[in-house]
């Protein structure tokens, strides 16, 4: 039986960290857990305490600091990453060893330069000792989704009888698509049915290398996975992992066909996207779903005409819903009569039909010389009687 709860994984500090511009200071790792507390996630991976000093002193640091969701370490199958990643999570109240390891031929071969058989005896080694030091495990056969799928089910076997509790199939290199990722899920749970006996955790972690890194995280969440591995903004190694808020927002949306519940408050979707914003080099696209900045807003005037008189006919979730104030209607050459009384309104301008029509006219003038139509260059187009009647703005500017 499987549950009907979806627990998120947050690698932002470890995948998100690892790639071009997102590295952070341990003190930004701890404002940015804070954040990560504060939204609701289940598991922070807090960094691969092997990989430096930095990365151990993060993560002892945050195990002190943050007390709601598990705090994990990456660590390789060797015995030194696992105790390393041990003594770095030793004040976590509940904390997780993930140990990974290739499990495709071509890692196997030109990176780890080992045969399948010693990659076996590893796998089942590494997850006993890391047993052994902690009692919540996680096992990632690094690059499932281009292995031997016989050789990756043996392998998770193993990982699974040697006491992994949750067990991730990373579509590392962003290779895979939602039917097959979403069919690997099913065959690996059914052909190995100590997974559901011990009640054994299936997880996602894919990239986004193809674009498909969300739909894939959802083909599993539908093929029975119960955790998904994401990031905030989607920043990750090259094309990123797949992005939080999107899997949020999505379930939240098409609630109707995931039916899964979930610890995300999605209202803290966008404040997180903007503390990361702030500690890394780069924000998201402006036109990257939920969190972007036109992900809310509407330039085109029949588009605008309609989110005024109903936003439901061009939004599927409000503004509000992911924790963005209100929605933006921008100004220019696409924009209509209706947007631009409702800004000149925002402004504290009433003005009759006729005085609409005119002014729009020379605001479409204005729109077709210039990309951005700010609110003085408006002021600007008013005429002085309607200057003059100007009263106290009426609402918040969006
Ligand atoms: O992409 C990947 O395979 C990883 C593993 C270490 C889980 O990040
Ligand atoms: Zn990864």
């Amino acid at each position: 039986m499987n549950s009907n709860h979806l627990s998120f994984f947050d690698t932002t500090l470890r995948d998100g960290e690892q790639s071009p511009g997102c590295s952070m200071t341990t003190q930004e790792k701890l404002t940015m857990a804070h954040a990560l507390e504060d939204l609701g996630v289940d598991i922070i991976e807090a960094g691969f305490a092997m990989a430096s000093e930095g990365d151990f002193a993060a993560i002892a640091t945050i195990t002190q600091a943050i007390r709601k969701p598990r705090i994990a370490s990456l660590a390789r199958a060797k015995s030194e990453d696992i105790e390393m990643a041990a003594r770095a999570l030793k004040f976590a109240d509940r904390a997780r060893i993930h140990v990974f390891l290739a499990s495709s031929d071509l890692h196997l071969e030109y990176k780890l330069k080992i045969e399948r058989a010693e990659a076996l005896d590893l796998c089942g080694e590494s997850v006993r000792l890391a047993r052994s030091l902690c009692d919540d495990v996680e096992f990632s056969p690094e690059d499932a989704t281009r292995s031997d799928r016989e050789f990756l089910v043996e392998m998770v076997r193993i990982a699974v009888e040697a006491g992994a509790t949750t067990i991730n199939m990373p579509d590392t290199v962003g290779y895979t698509t939602p039917e097959e990722y979403g069919a690997m899920f099913r065959e690996v749970r059914q052909r190995i049915p100590a997974i559901d006996e011990k009640g054994v955790i299936l997880s996602s972690h894919c990239h986004d290398d193809l674009g498909l890194a969300v739909a894939n995280s959802l083909a599993a969440v539908e093929a029975g996975a119960r955790q998904v591995e994401c990031t905030i903004n989607g920043i990750g190694e090259r094309a990123g992992n797949a992005a939080l808020e999107e899997i949020a927002a999505a379930l939240y949306v098409r609630a109707d066909r995931y039916g899964i519940t979930n610890n995300i408050k999605l209202d803290q979707l966008y404040p997180t996207s903007e503390v990361l914003g702030n500690l890394i080099t780069f924000r998201p696209s402006p036109n990257k779903a939920v969190v972007g900045t036109n992900a809310f807003a509407h330039e085109s005037g029949i588009h605008q005409h309609g989110v005024l008189a109903n936003p439901l006919c061009y939004e599927i979730m409000t503004p509000q819903l992911v924790g963005v104030t209100k929605t933006h209607l921008v100004l220019g050459k696409h924009s209509g009569r209706a947007a631009l009384r409702h800004r000149l309104e925002q402004l504290g301008f009433t003005v009759s039909r006729e005085e609409l029509q005119h002014v729009y006219y020379r605001f479409v003038a204005l729109a077709d010389r210039k990309k951005s139509i700010y609110d003085q260059d408006l002021v600007g187009l008013l005429p002085d009687h309607i200057r003059e009647r100007r009263c106290e703005p009426v609402s918040e500017l969006d």
